[in-house]
C-alpha cells in the first residue's frame, strides 16, 4: 500500500529501511499539543477568510479536540507508517470526520507546520527554564541570607586566596543564573514569530491571514520571509546555546559541591537525601547528584554542537536534515531541567561546616593582603613596597610555623620597625571580610544588602506571574 498522503504519484510502499530512517514519530509525538493548537488556529483562519466553510472548520476543530484528549489519555495509536505527528493527526482526523479533514492542509505544508510546532515547543521549554531558574535563585538567596557572615576561604587557582563569606559565594551564582535567565528571555523574543502560512517555501496563493494565526498562537508577528520561516533553526540553536551556558554554570557549582564535600576538604555536608552510599565501602557518602549535574553538561553542549553541524552548509529552504533538530534538543532540555532542579535541591540541603570553614579561611596566610593594605593605609607605604614587606613577614611566620596573627610583634618589627600592635586588628578573617565593603565586595553587610535586593526582585516577579 502506498502512502495515502502522496499516493497519487507513488505506486509502491517504501522499503523497510526507508521507513526506518525516515520516521520521526517517536520523537515528534512530543509535539502533539503544539501541532493540534497550530492546526486549530489554521482551521479557524481558513474559515474566517472564506477558504473553507464554517461547518468544515467546526468539524475539524471538534475532531482535533477529540484527538487531543485521545493522546492525553494514552488512547491514541501512533503509526510509524504515517511517519510523523502531522500525518498521524491528519489521518486520525480523517477517520473521525471524513473528507473535510483533507481541507485542513489547504495553504500550509509540513514544512511550516513543523517549524511552527517546534517554535511553540521551544518557547514552552524556555518558560519552564525561567521558572526553574527563578526557584534556584530563591533557594540561593535564602541560603545566602543565612550565611551572610559565615567566613570561608576564597580561592584563586584553587589555592587559598582571601577570606570571603559563604553568602557572597552563593550570591555569585544568583548573578550567573540571572544572566542565564536573561539569555533565555532574549532567545524567546527572537523566537516568537510565526512561520505558519509560509507553506512549503514560497507562501501560498490562498488569501490567508498570517497575522491572525500568529496572534492566535501567541506569536508577536508572522515571519517576514517564507524561505527563512521554513528553513532556519537558529531559534533552537540560540536556546541550546543559552542551555549550554546555564549548564556550564551549574557544572561549576556541582564541581564545587564535589570538592567541598570531599573528606579531604570537608567544608560542606550533604544529607542522606542528596548522597548515595557504596555497595562495598560502608563509610562512603557520594555526591552523585552533583557529579551527574556536572556530567549532564556534556550532552547539553553536545546537542548544541550536533545541531550546528547539521545546519552548517544546508542550502535554503527546508531539507530533511532538519528533522534531526528535535531529539537532541529535547534530550538537552530534559537534562537541563533535571540539573537545575537537582542543584536547587542541593542548595537547600547542604550545610556548611562553619568552624572548619573559618579555620580554613585563615590558613595559607589568607590575610596577607590585609597586612599589606594596613601598611599602605597606616604607614603610607607604596603598595608594591608593602607587598614586599608583607612577603618577608609571611616567610618569618612560615619559618616559625604560625599564622600571621600569631606572629609576635617584635618579629614583624624586625622586618618593618614602624609596625605597631594596631596591625593585629586587621589580621583576623572576620576583620578581613568586614573590611571588604567596596561595592560588590564580600563584607557581610554588603551580602545582606545584595541578598535582600535579590529577594525583593524575585518576590516581585513571582507576584506578577
Ligand atoms: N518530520 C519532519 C521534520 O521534522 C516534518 C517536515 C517534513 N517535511 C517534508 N517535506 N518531508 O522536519
Amino acid at each position: 500500500m502506498s502512502n495515502k498522503m502522496w499516493g497519487g504519484r507513488f505506486g509502491e510502499s517504501p522499503d523497510a529501511i526507508m521507513e526506518e530512517i525516515n520516521v520521526s514519530i517517536d520523537v515528534d509525538q512530543h509535539l502533539y499539543a503544539q501541532d493540534i493548537a497550530a492546526s486549530k488556529a489554521h482551521a479557524a483562519m481558513l474559515a474566517a477568510q472564506g477558504i473553507i466553510t464554517a461547518s468544515d472548520a467546526k468539524n475539524i476543530t471538534n475532531g482535533l479536540d477529540t484527538i487531543l484528549s485521545e493522546i492525553k489519555a494514552g488512547r491514541f495509536t501512533f503509526k510509524r507508517a504515517l511517519e510523523d505527528i502531522h500525518m498521524n493527526v491528519e489521518s486520525r482526523l480523517g477517520e473521525l470526520i471524513g473528507p473535510a479533514a483533507g481541507r485542513l492542509h489547504t495553504a500550509r505544508s509540513r514544512n511550516d507546520q513543523v517549524a511552527t510546532d517546534f517554535r511553540l515547543y521551544v518557547r514552552d521549554a524556555i518558560d519552564s527554564f525561567d521558572a526553574d531558574l527563578a526557584s534556584l535563585q530563591r533557594a540561593l538567596v535564602k541560603r545566602a541570607l543565612e550565611h551572610a557572615a559565615t567566613v570561608m576561604p576564597g580561592f584563586t587557582h584553587l589555592q587559598t586566596a582571601q577570606p570571603v563569606t559563604f553568602g557572597h559565594h552563593l550570591l555569585a551564582y544568583v548573578e550567573m543564573v540571572g544572566r542565564d535567565r536573561g539569555r533565555f528571555t532574549d532567545a524567546r523574543k527572537r523566537l516568537n514569530e510565526s512561520p505558519l502560512g509560509a507553506a512549503a517555501l514560497a507562501g501560498t496563493s490562498f488569501p490567508i491571514d498570517r497575522r491572525a494565526t500568529a496572534a492566535a498562537l501567541g506569536f508577536e508577528r508572522p515571519m517576514g520571509n517564507s524561505l527563512d520561516a521554513v528553513s532556519d533553526r537558529d531559534f533552537v540553536l540560540e536556546t541550546l546555546a543559552a542551555c549550554s551556558i546555564a549548564a556550564m554554570h551549574l557544572s561549576r557549582f556541582a564541581e564545587e559541591i564535589v570538592i567541598w564535600t570531599s573528606p579531604l576538604v570537608g567544608l560542606v555536608h550533604l544529607s542522606d537525601k542528596f548522597t548515595t552510599g557504596s555497595s562495598i565501602m560502608p563509610q562512603k557518602r557520594n555526591p552523585d547528584a552533583a557529579e551527574l549535574v556536572r556530567a549532564k553538561t556534556g550532552r547539553i553542549i553536545g546537542s548544541l554542537t550536533a545541531l550546528l553541524i547539521v545546519m552548517k552548509g544546508l542550502p535554503l529552504a527546508y531539507q530533511k536534515d532538519m528533522q534531526e533538530d528535535k531529539a537532541g534538543a529535547m534530550e538537552a532540555f530534559a537534562a537541563l531541567s533535571l540539573a537545575v532542579r537537582a542543584i536547587t535541591g542541593m542548595v537547600l540541603d547542604l550545610e556548611p561546616d562553619e568552624a572548619r570553614m573559618k579555620v580554613a579561611a585563615g590558613e595559607g596566610y589568607a590575610t596577607a593582603t590585609d597586612l599589606a593594605d594596613w601598611l599602605v593605609r597606616t604607614l603610607k607605604m607604596p603598595f608594591r613596597e608593602a607587598h614586599h614587606v608583607t612577603g618577608r613577614i609571611v616567610s618569618k611566620a612560615a619559618e616559625a610555623g604560625v599564622a600571621l596573627h600569631k606572629l609576635p610583634l617584635a618579629d614583624m618589627q624586625a622586618v618593618e620597625p614602624a609596625i605597631t600592635d594596631a596591625v593585629f586588628g586587621v589580621l583576623s578573617v572576620e576583620a578581613s571580610v568586614n573590611s571588604r565593603t567596596s561595592f560588590g565586595g564580600t563584607a557581610p553587610e554588603n551580602v545582606r544588602g545584595q541578598a535582600k535586593n535579590w529577594l525583593m526582585r524575585l518576590e516581585k516577579e513571582q507576584k506578577s506571574t
